[in-house]
């Protein structure tokens, strides 16, 4: 148990280091980090004070002054004979005896070095996508601040094409945007135009995968008409916030959006006749993972309308892990 612990740190380093979001020194110098965990049982009291909660008790001062001891390995647990009574870890074989003194006491001890591998595959780790994944949180936080500011502050320049120039550019007929409340519109930031691969079908049921501020969904709405239905499915609340407030002022009871993962769209099976997503696939790190849903939601026979950016060459692992390229 304390080796996997050990193991699950040192994972963790290599998934939070994978995106460079930070330049700073301590940033930099994440692999130097090490573990020392030490653990002591007792009984303590709990105190609100001005709205925390705060641990008191001489159980509690003794493990704070336990993190200043006498052991000069750089990773290790160390467990005072209380902890080693009540806590579940197993007696480890090369447990050493041992006692560390403060004005409070002495206190004996057993310290314990872990064994554990230290051989990861680093790039199988960095490429593995899970909810988990510290690497995969790290840049979904920086995508939606990123899409927070398309929603909330649409004219501040972004890299990218946004509002009124984006639906041009790609080609949206103005017959489209004509009745789109303005809020959406300058929140628009697709890449390019999922209906140019065909227009949707009155009665249709549509899956708009990372809707932002809802622009296609609405657009999808006018075509499906009230017999069809679409759900948007985004992560970034702000963007939601905006499509929500233009499916009510429009009364376009046919548009859901709902909050979600592509890699986990929060809709049934075989449930769309279609799916068009604009701008999102490329900001997936698991790109077949979100195919792969996609392909879940749609009926046999069903249609997948992406608009994207595409690689024409394999992207290099150093590019993939600076987070910039991913939102700048
Ligand atoms: C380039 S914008 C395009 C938005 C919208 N399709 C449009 O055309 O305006 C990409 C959108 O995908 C969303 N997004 C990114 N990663 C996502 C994920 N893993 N799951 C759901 N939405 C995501 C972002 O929050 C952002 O709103």
């Amino acid at each position: 148990m304390i080796s996997q612990m050990f193991t699950a740190f040192g994972r963790s380093l290599i998934e939070i280091g994978s995106y460079s979001t930070c330049r700073c020194q301590a940033c930099s110098n994440i692999f130097e980090l090490k573990l020392k965990v030490v653990a002591h049982s007792g009984e303590g009291l709990l105190n609100e004070v001005g709205g925390f909660s705060i641990l008191s008790g001489i159980d509690t001062i003794t493990v704070h002054r336990l993190l200043k001891n006498s052991v000069t390995l750089d990773e290790y647990v160390l467990m005072t004979e209380a902890a080693q009574r009540d806590l579940p870890f197993p007696a480890q074989a090369g447990m050493v005896e041992g006692s560390e003194t403060y004005a409070i006491g002495t206190f004996k001890t057993f310290l314990y070095r872990p064994e554990y591998s230290t051989e990861f595959d680093e790039a199988a780790i960095r490429e593995s996508f899970s909810d988990s994944n510290v690497a995969v949180k790290i840049l979904r936080d920086e995508i939606q601040n990123e899409y927070t500011d398309v929603a909330c502050d649409p004219s501040k320049g972004f890299h990218f094409n946004t509002g009124r120039r984006a639906s041009e550019i790609n080609e949206y007929a103005p017959e489209w945007i004509d009745f789109i409340p303005s809020e959406v519109l300058e929140s628009f930031a697709g890449m390019g135009n999922p209906f140019s691969l065909g227009s949707l079908q009155p009665g249709e049921h549509v899956v708009d995968v990372g809707s932002g501020a809802g622009l296609d969904s609405l657009i999808a709405a006018q075509m499906v008409g009230v017999d069809g239905n679409v759900i948007g499915v985004e992560m970034t609340a702000a963007m939601i916030e905006k499509a929500r407030a233009a499916v009510d002022t429009m009364g376009s009871g046919q548009v859901e959006c709902r909050e979600g993962f592509m890699e986990s769209l929060p809709v049934p099976n075989d449930w769309a006749d279609v799916v068009i997503s604009n701008g999102c696939l490329n900001l997936a790190p698991d790109k077949s993972l979100v195919l792969g849903e996609m392909f879940r939601v749609l009926r046999p026979g069903g249609r997948l309308q992406i608009a994207d950016v595409t690689a024409l060459k394999p992207v290099p692992s150093e590019a993939k892990q600076d987070i910039d390229l991913w939102t700048h």
